[in-house]
């Protein structure tokens, strides 16, 4: 029996096939792009997403038994608007999860209806990366648009949907829409009268472990694929990743470094953060997980490295880099903006004439790492002291990194023999709704297997300590510019 997971990225799409054990088949990824047609705007089109999707499956299926393949599902990057109109046409280009454009009315409903509102009605506060702000940017700059709509979804759920015919979502990655009540696992009738969101827009809410329905018919054809194939809910792209690392249940952790960098704590209840620096959302093993996430993470290096010193050798760029925690340059990792300032731009702070690039590099790394301690002092305070997390991502890759990582937060790091993250995760979603597992805590005892620990080195710990305190002062010292 095989199982196909989809992750569904913002420069790429992962697809992985497992055996019912878990057992890494094949795995590839196709790329597509990601267009900033103004400054903080970002968009990708819906269709190259499925174009890509079906022409990785056929090279993922060919030399396997594709008669084999009982179920899909996915990972998908959360908070994206794709918008349909009665004809299942999409409107325009999906406004994505790093898009900051509806600043604007992330004001109206932060301060206008208020955070204590919104808190109460969906567990979180507005950011303009989530998909409520979004909806009322069009509604506000493209009426035209709104008026076209018939129903609105996320990115993996636009997938779901022309795989399956089925308009459908899961708890997880409804949880950073706005407008789900994430305690109750539902739509929030009062956030969709506030975006003027009519509810039979919405797609029917299911656990990310549920069978949403079977392949189309055509579809199954064209892949050689059976036509009981089972299509499962999926998950946002962080949950997903936490159960393919292997974190469920209450007090787990997975640090993903990809485009951009979370931090997910999963938890058996419900739980607000009265601080707003955590997200609350379901997760897909039919609990809830706290969440931070910045905009930019191993895309920061990915810049450094290919935009600014134009070399695809990432390692080579990493291996005279022994001195962990004396470096004197900073970086602020604001490619993108960050989810609560659009303004804030990344920069080069402290160099002299001695430095060097691979100086510039460690404080990439170092940058991003300082980010993630925000998260952690921010779980600190709600009494939730991590001490192991595991790490996926392109940028969990680099041993230098996970090492800086670990001395910065002084925790252990755990990766796992098969680390696709949301791609593994998706495809073990998909095994429990085929029933080959009977919830997700079975199939992770089941697949999911710690391989190596990076743990923190005390002398760095402490440097790293001194140079947080520094980082620190940076972003309160630069807000005033960044929003001149
Ligand atoms: C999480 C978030 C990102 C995207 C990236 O809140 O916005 O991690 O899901 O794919």
């Amino acid at each position: 029996m095989y199982f196909i997971g989809i992750d569904l990225g913002t420069s790429a799409v992962k697809i992985l096939l497992m055996d019912e054990n878990g057992k890494r088949l094949n795995v590839l990824s196709r790329s597509y792009k990601v267009e900033f047609p103004h400054p903080a705007w970002s968009e990708q089109n819906p269709s190259d997403w499925y174009e890509q999707v079906m022409l990785g499956l056929k090279d993922l299926l060919n030399g396997f038994d594709a008669s084999e393949v009982r179920g899909i599902s996915f990972g998908g990057q959360m908070h994206g608007l794709v918008m349909l109109d009665s004809n299942d046409e999409v409107i325009r280009p999906a406004i994505l999860w790093n898009d900051g454009r509806s600043s604007e009315e992330t004001d109206y409903l932060n301060n206008v209806i208020g955070k204590d509102k919104l808190s109460e009605y969906c567990g979180n506060i507005a950011f303009p990366g989530f998909t409520a702000p979004k909806v009322l940017w069009v509604k506000d700059k493209e009426p035209e648009n709104f008026a076209k709509i018939a129903k609105i979804c996320l990115p993996k759920d636009y997938l779901a949907y022309r795989l399956s015919g089925v308009f459908a979502t899961d708890v997880s990655d409804a949880a950073g829409t706005l407008y789900f009540d994430v305690k109750n696992r539902c739509w929030s009738k009062e956030m969709c009268e506030i975006c003027s969101i009519k509810e039979e827009w919405l797609p029917k809410v299911f656990e990310s472990y549920e069978k949403i329905g079977t392949i189309l018919p055509s579809i199954a054809t064209e892949l050689g694929i059976p036509e009981t194939t089972v299509i499962a809910a999926g998950a946002g792209d962080n949950a997903a990743a936490a159960i393919g690392m292997g974190v469920y249940g209450g007090g787990g952790c997975n640090i993903s470094i990809g485009t951009s960098g979370t931090v997910f704590i999963s938890m058996s209840d419900y739980g607000v953060d009265s601080n707003n620096a955590l997200h609350s959302f379901c997760h897909a093993d039919g609990g809830y997980h706290l969440m931070s996430c910045m905009l930019s993470a191993a895309s920061c290096n990915k810049w450094w490295m290919e935009e600014i010193i134009k070399t695809s050798d990432f390692a080579a760029e990493q291996k005279n880099i022994t001195k962990l925690g004396e470096n004197r340059v900073f970086f602020l990792p604001y490619l993108m903006g960050e989810r609560s300032d659009v303004n804030a731009r990344a920069c080069f702070i402290g160099m002299s004439m001695d430095n060097t690039r691979e100086d510039l590099t460690q404080a990439v790394f170092e940058g991003v790492a300082f980010l993630l301690r925000d998260a952690f002092e921010a779980a600190k305070k709600l009494g939730v002291n991590v001490e192991v997390s595991s790490i996926c991502g392109g940028g969990a890759k680099s041993p230098l990194w996970r090492k800086i990582i670990a001395d910065v937060l002084n925790i252990k790091l755990l990766q796992t023999e098969n680390d696709e993250g949301p791609a593994l995760g998706g495809a073990m979603l998909a095994s429990v709704a085929a029933g080959v597992y009977k919830d997700v805590g079975e199939a992770i005892k089941a697949i999911v297997k710690p391989v190596t620990e990076t743990l923190p080195d005390a002398e760095d710990v402490a440097k790293y300590d001194e140079r947080y305190k520094e980082f620190k002062q940076l972003y309160p010292a630069l807000k005033g510019f960044f929003n001149r």
